[in-house]
C-alpha cells in the first residue's frame, strides 16, 4: 500500500501545473492509487475495515494538502516567470517620443553649397541684414533717382535704414576690405515688400558669388554656375545664358538650367519652355570697381547671386515657399 512518503515523493516531484494535476490524477482520480484502495475495502474481515478506511482516508488528506502546498508554489513560480518575461520599467524613457534634432533643407543644402565652394578656393562672407543705401544700391551703381531701384521692394526704416534687399552689398563690402585676387560666397538672409504667395516671401534666402582675379570671363562664370546646378541637382543638367540688366554687372546674364521636371519637353513647372530661370549673374561692372576703390583695368571679375529657396525647394521637391518659413516641425522632421 501507497504510504506518506511515497505520496510526498510523487507530489514534490511535480515541477509544473500540468505535472502536478497528472500526480493528482494518479494519486486521487477515479483510478488513482489512493481510490482504488477504498475498493478493497469490500474484500477485507468486517473487523479491518474502520481502521483501514481511517488510514485511507488520513492518506486521501494528506494527498490534498499537499497538492494545495504544491500548487501554491507552482503557481508563485508561474506568476513570477511571467512577470519576469513581460517585465515593463515605467521609468524607462518613451522611445516613440524620443526626436533626435534635424537640420533645416536650407541648412542641408546650404553646407552642400558651401562645401562645393570652399574646394574651389572660395571663402564664406557675410554682412549686416541691416544695409544702409550706399552697399545696398549706391556702389552697386543703382543711383538714387535711377528707376531700376524700384525693381526691389525696399523696406526702409525711419532712419532710411535698409533690410538689405539682395546679398549683393557683400560684394561692396568685400571689395572694400579685402584685396583682390579674391573669390567669395556670402549666403544671407534678404527682405522684400513683397506680397507672400507661394513662390514669394517677405523675407528669403540669397547666395551671392564674387570672383575677382586679373583675367575673368563669362566662361569662367559658365562653368562655375553649371558645376553649382550639378551639384545642388545631383546630375550634369544643360544650362543657357540669357542676356539680363542689373546695373552692377556688364554683362548681365540670367542662367537657365533645362527643366529638371520635364527634361525640356514643356511642363506647368516651366510655363511650357523647357528651361528654368536660376540664376542671375555676369560680369562685375567697372563703375563698383570704381566705387570701391579698385582699378577696372587692372581688375576683372564675376558675380552672380542665386534666389536660394528656389534651389532648396527644387532639389527637395517642395512646392511652396511658406513651406520653408512656418516653422512647423512635420517639414524638418522628413529630413
Ligand atoms: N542682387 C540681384 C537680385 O537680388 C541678383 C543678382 C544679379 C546678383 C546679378 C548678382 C548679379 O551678383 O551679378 O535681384
Amino acid at each position: 500500500m501507497i504510504d506518506s512518503a511515497q505520496i510526498a515523493a510523487v507530489i514534490e516531484a511535480a515541477e509544473s501545473l500540468a505535472a502536478l494535476e497528472e500526480a493528482r490524477v494518479r494519486l486521487l482520480g477515479k483510478k488513482g492509487e489512493i481510490s482504488s484502495l477504498m475498493k478493497e475495502i469490500g474484500a477485507m474481515a468486517p473487523a479491518d475495515r474502520a481502521t483501514f478506511g481511517q488510514k485511507v482516508n488520513a492518506l486521501r488528506d494528506e494527498a490534498q494538502s499537499r497538492l494545495d502546498a504544491r500548487k501554491a508554489i507552482l503557481e508563485t513560480r508561474a506568476e513570477e516567470e511571467r512577470l519576469a518575461a513581460g517585465w515593463i520599467d515605467v521609468t524607462a524613457p518613451n522611445p516613440a517620443s524620443r526626436h533626435i534634432g534635424r537640420f533645416h533643407p536650407i541648412t542641408l543644402l546650404l553646407e552642400e553649397v558651401i562645401d562645393h565652394f570652399t574646394g574651389l578656393g572660395f571663402s564664406v562672407a557675410s554682412g549686416p541684414e541691416i544695409e544702409d543705401e550706399f552697399h545696398n544700391f549706391d556702389a552697386l551703381n543703382i543711383p538714387k533717382d535711377h528707376p531700376a531701384r524700384d525693381v526691389w521692394d525696399t523696406f526702409y526704416t525711419t532712419e532710411r535704414e535698409i533690410p538689405r534687399t539682395h546679398t549683393s552689398s557683400v560684394q561692396i563690402r568685400t571689395l572694400m576690405s579685402q584685396k583682390p585676387p579674391l573669390r567669395i560666397i556670402a549666403p544671407g538672409r534678404v527682405f522684400r515688400n513683397e506680397t507672400i504667395d507661394a513662390t514669394h516671401h517677405a523675407s528669403f534666402n540669397q547666395v551671392e558669388g564674387l570672383l575677382v582675379d586679373k583675367h575673368v570671363s563669362v566662361a569662367h562664370l559658365k562653368h562655375t554656375l553649371e558645376t553649382l546646378v550639378a551639384k545642388i541637382m545631383g546630375r550634369p543638367v544643360p544650362v543657357r545664358f540669357r542676356p539680363a540688366f542689373y546695373p552692377f554687372v556688364e554683362p548681365g546674364l540670367d542662367l537657365d538650367a533645362q527643366c529638371v521636371f520635364c527634361e525640356g519637353r514643356g511642363c506647368s513647372v516651366c510655363k511650357h519652355q523647357g528651361w528654368i530661370e536660376l540664376i542671375p549673374g555676369g560680369l562685375v561692372h567697372p563703375r563698383v570697381f570704381e566705387f570701391c576703390g579698385l582699378d577696372p583695368h587692372e581688375w576683372q571679375g564675376f558675380a552672380f547671386g542665386m534666389g536660394f529657396d528656389r534651389m532648396v525647394m527644387m532639389r527637395y521637391g517642395i512646392d511652396d515657399i511658406r513651406r520653408l518659413y512656418d516653422g512647423k516641425l512635420q517639414l524638418v522632421r522628413q529630413f
